[in-house]
């Protein structure tokens, strides 16, 4: 089976369905910019743009995006963020927001649905990331994260954020598509590399079907076609297989989940849909996290010494706090949002249908009340506590809460265990590096360069 190109002409331009610009006295003050001036901000510049929208208009604040200028209102504490986590499913979209990523995810994807589908598709994805699933992947990790560790020159700095995209996706090939023939992978890894790449600028042409006969359009749909039809194959001889039950990768759960829930079984196009969703949401995510991880720990001898004790002692309570530290202070994701499908009230403010709103992850982050000395990186705040509720939020929350949040969590422990038992980590002599926007997600700037010693 191939995905033809019929498929993607029936997407819909990713502005489908938004409602009519809301008039600017309903809703919280914000600047008043032209809506391109401020999706330019937020876009390009959200590191400097969030923070001074806070300073400047305080905890709830509205901005205007393209295309249409419509109204995102900003939250900025957890109580409010709380409310929009416990948002009504049918009426706090998300799947609306992320119809830009429907062309490469497709649309089955976890991340386009709402309200029922949403629901359906969430309840035969949830078994493959239960605890004891991400037991059984650990093993993997553990092999993929040695042998990418003991491939480091010592002493020659390197981007670690390039080393753990390399090694995330490996992961994913593995542990999420089950893909172990080596010609299968070395077919794949390319592929799965030009979709990740996809920039924003190809996808918001998708509007207009006509450019899929041109350059970077057409170079995308070509090589969709080609992952595809790997995809099709591996699924196809997973689906004869008669083993399902003895293999633990996500896709052959997925197969057995299908075989005896009542509902309708889960179709190829379903599959590939959801297993593009997860290399796309689970891979540079993860690498981003534990790059900017290996950083902060070359930066203080003190922490690293700390997190190699932990490593050295099978501490993974230590560890999963390095990751949490990092997703804090580096959050991965700025923010999440929830389009209004009719008028809600969240922290006293009455807000009209067709609002998007949502937590800012970035200013939740930075609070000073919840975190004193937001910008010290410091895993003991998740040693022996839990941050307060929504003050802590990189995976987002409610129904909608990242289905990989555990997954990546035993990544990164696993990973960090198997670079701290072999290497002492710095940073080269006047390194310093800042979060910049990568698509939707913010990654180190100048790739968190490492170097490493043998202990
Ligand atoms: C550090 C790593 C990661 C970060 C920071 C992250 C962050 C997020 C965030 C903020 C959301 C939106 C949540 C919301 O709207 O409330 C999300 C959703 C999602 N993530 Fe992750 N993620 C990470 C890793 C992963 C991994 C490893 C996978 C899969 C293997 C994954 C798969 C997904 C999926 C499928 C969704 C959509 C969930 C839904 O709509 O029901 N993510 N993630």
């Amino acid at each position: 089976m191939t995905v033809t190109d019929d498929r993607f002409a029936k997407m819909k331009p990713f502005n489908a369905g938004r409602v009519a610009r809301i008039p600017e006295r309903s809703l919280p003050p914000g600047p008043r910019w032209p809506a391109l001036l401020q999706s330019i901000a937020l876009v390009r510049f959200r590191h400097r743009f969030v923070p001074a929208m806070h300073r400047r208009y305080g905890d709830v604040f509205t901005v205007r995006v393209m295309p249409k200028g419509s109204a995102l209102v900003l939250f900025t504490r957890p109580e409010q963020t709380r409310e929009i986590f416990a948002g009504d499913p049918e009426f706090f979209h998300a799947g609306k927001g992320n119809a830009i990523l429907g062309p490469i995810m497709g649309e089955h994807s976890l991340l386009l649905q709402d309200a029922g589908e949403h629901k359906r598709a969430r309840k035969l994805l949830m078994p493959a990331f239960n605890g004891a699933a991400l037991r059984s992947y650990r093993g993997v990790v553990e092999e993929l994260a040695a042998a990418e560790a003991d491939g480091w020159r010592p002493g020659t700095p390197f981007r670690s954020l390039d080393r753990m995209n390399a090694l995330t996706l490996e992961v994913i090939l593995r542990v999420v598509f089950g893909v172990t023939d080596e010609q299968r992978l070395a077919r794949l890894r390319p592929l799965v590399n030009r979709t990740v790449n996809v920039s924003p600028a190809v996808l918001l042409g998708w509007g207009y079907p006509f450019l899929q006969r041109f350059g970077p359009w057409k170079t995308t749909v070509d090589n969709q076609h080609r992952l595809d039809e790997v995809m099709y194959a591996e699924i196809a001889e997973r689906r004869a297989a008669g083993d399902l039950h003895r293999r633990a990768d996500v896709l052959s759960r997925l197969l057995t989940v299908g075989e005896d829930a009542d509902e309708r079984p889960i179709s190829d196009e379903e599959l590939r849909d959801q297993l593009v969703t997860l290399l796309l949401a689970g891979h540079e995510t993860t690498a981003t996290g534990l790059s900017w991880a290996l950083y902060e720990l070359g930066r203080d001898r003190a922490q690293l010494v700390r997190a190699q004790r932990a490593a050295d002692a099978g501490d993974d309570d230590y560890l999963e706090a390095v990751m949490k530290e990092s997703l804090r202070l580096h959050p991965v994701i700025p923010m999440v949002v929830r389009h209004l499908m009719r008028p809600a009230t969240i922290g006293g403010i009455d807000l009209p249908a067709g609002t998007n709103v949502g937590p800012s992850i970035l200013i939740t982050h930075a609070r000073s009340e919840h975190y004193p000395d937001p910008e010290a990186f410091r895993p003991d705040r998740f040693i022996g506590t839990n941050p307060p509720t929504n003050t802590w939020i990189p995976f987002g929350g409610g129904v909608r809460r990242c289905i990989g949040a555990g997954f990546s969590l035993m990544e990164g422990v696993t990973v960090l265990h198997e670079v701290l038992r072999r290497y002492d980590v710095s940073v080269p002599a006047g390194f310093t590096d800042r979060p910049k926007v990568r698509n939707i997600t913010s990654v180190p700037q100048r790739g968190a360069r490492i170097v490493v010693q043998p202990r």
